[in-house]
């Protein structure tokens, strides 16, 4: 079966958006993956369409109701085996393994949130897994769905074309990426590093390898702490 994004927004005229061009377009156009943007306000059921409603306990702002995001979740009928997201500044972090966990199953059902927050009831009841994608807050669910789709589609099988692209980039190994040339050799006085125009292979994949050990020390401690420091060497050098 192809893998599907069934994405649950206010706002569905603003899919496929980034999605629908470069990489993941392209994929799109060929089958690789589907995408279906349905609106939340088509299940409303009152005259004026109304989704959301003020806060129980006072407070600013709307909450999405329960009753009315819980029947577009059922009206999208995705069955019990795909993973059900609802896109949150407090959900689980959003990481390239939880990214690769989506990518191999069947695709994910993604509730987009809007307004203050949603009726924790319809978490609860429809099994919602909340997943942020950073700790910022943006004004909805909708450009972190895209996100996290984009980040999934590129790891379908057949999206890109150099396989081995997928594999020596940032976070597979739970580094950062070392950084790339291209022509021209010099650039205002700055030269591409000897090592990568020396035709030595060997040397080539260990200084790519001390580049991204060194950035990651430097830019990601986490990462690097995350990953128990390089791996035989002592960790009194790392900082
Ligand atoms: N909705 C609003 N902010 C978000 C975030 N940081 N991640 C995921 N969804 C969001």
């Amino acid at each position: 079966m192809t893998w599907r994004a069934t994405v649950l927004t206010l706002f569905p005229k603003i899919f496929p958006g980034p999605l629908g061009v470069s990489l993941a377009g392209k994929a799109l156009t060929c089958g690789l993956w589907e995408l279906e943007a349905r609106d939340i306000r088509s299940s409303a059921t009152d005259k004026h369409r109304s989704v959301d409603d003020t806060p129980a306990g006072g407070g600013p702002g709307m909450v999405l109701r329960a009753d009315i995001l819980a029947a577009a979740i059922d009206a999208a009928d995705v069955g019990q085996d795909r993973p059900r997201l609802l896109m949150s500044p407090r959900g689980r972090p959003l990481t390239q393994s939880l990214v690769a966990e989506l990518a191999a199953g069947p695709g994910p059902l993604i509730v987009c949130g809007r307004f203050e927050g949603v009726d924790q009831r319809v978490i609860e009841a429809r099994n919602l897994q909340e997943v942020s994608i950073g700790d910022y807050v943006l004004s909805g669910g909708e450009i972190a769905a895209m996100a996290l789709i984009d980040a999934c589609v590129r790891l379908l099988p057949g999206v890109m074309g150099k396989q081995a692209s997928g594999v020596d980039e940032s976070f597979s190994e739970g580094l950062l990426e070392y950084p790339q040339y291209t022509r021209p050799q010099e650039f205002e006085g700055r030269p591409i590093p000897e090592i990568l125009i020396s035709g030595d292979h060997a040397g080539v994949a260990a200084w790519r390898r001390a580049e991204a050990e060194a950035l990651t020390r430097a830019r990601r401690p986490d990462l690097w702490a995350a990953r128990g420091g390089q791996k035989g060497t002592k960790s009194t050098t790392e900082g």
